[in-house]
């Protein structure tokens, strides 16, 4: 089993969970609130809403741009590519760097999840670059997110070069 940071991720769940429990509980039942309070989306509720409604929020890693199963391919391929050199758990070795935690920050911190696709798809594996078709190296890219705690949301990450090359790897604290 591969060890997944999702700390972050609870935050935001427990905090939409909250939310949506506060308006129904305040509102008069059958009032306009309640109803929109009860028909919030199961999780990220904020954050989908915000992506809908196209505010800065929907270019972030933060905004749940990968689905859930997208990462799920992802992990398949990855073991099957990628985990001989990087190790099962994303930490790397003497030889191959962290795709993980604080190291990936170091690295691509304020880099785009363009340059980051395009770095594994010219340069990974080692052996034979670019050996993948595109939808598993986008699909390796959403595990990667979802290691490092990023959030998976309702679309798939697509290859659209002018989307990935806009959306920045950050922190939490710098949204
Ligand atoms: C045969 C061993 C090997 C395999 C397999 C491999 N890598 Fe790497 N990877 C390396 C080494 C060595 C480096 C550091 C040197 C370099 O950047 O070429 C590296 C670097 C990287 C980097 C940083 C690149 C940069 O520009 O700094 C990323 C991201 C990465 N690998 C992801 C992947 C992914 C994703 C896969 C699977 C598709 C993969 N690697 C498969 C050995 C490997």
């Amino acid at each position: 089993m591969i060890a997944r940071p999702r700390s972050s991720f609870f935050v935001l769940g427990l905090l939409a969970t909250a939310t949506a429990c506060a308006g129904p509980s305040v509102a008069q039942p059958g009032s306009p609130a309640a109803q929109s309070g009860g028909s919030l989306p199961e999780s990220g509720g904020a954050e989908s809403a915000a992506r809908e409604s196209g505010s800065a929020l929907a270019e972030s890693v933060w905004a749940g741009i990968y689905s859930q199963q997208q990462a799920e391919r992802g992990a398949a391929h990855y073991l099957e590519t990628c985990s001989s050199c990087h190790s099962e758990d994303l930490r790397g070795n003497s030889n191959a760097p962290s795709l993980i935690g604080s190291s990936f920050m170091f690295l691509w911190g304020d880099r785009s999840l363009g340059d980051l696709f395009t770095s594994i798809q010219t340069l990974m594996p080692t052996n034979a670059p670019n050996s993948l078709p595109p939808q598993s190296y986008l699909d390796i890219l959403a595990f990667i997110m979802e290691s490092n705690g990023f959030p998976p949301g309702t679309s798939e990450l697509v290859a659209d070069p002018a989307f990935l090359g806009q959306i920045m790897i950050t922190a939490r604290s710098g949204l």
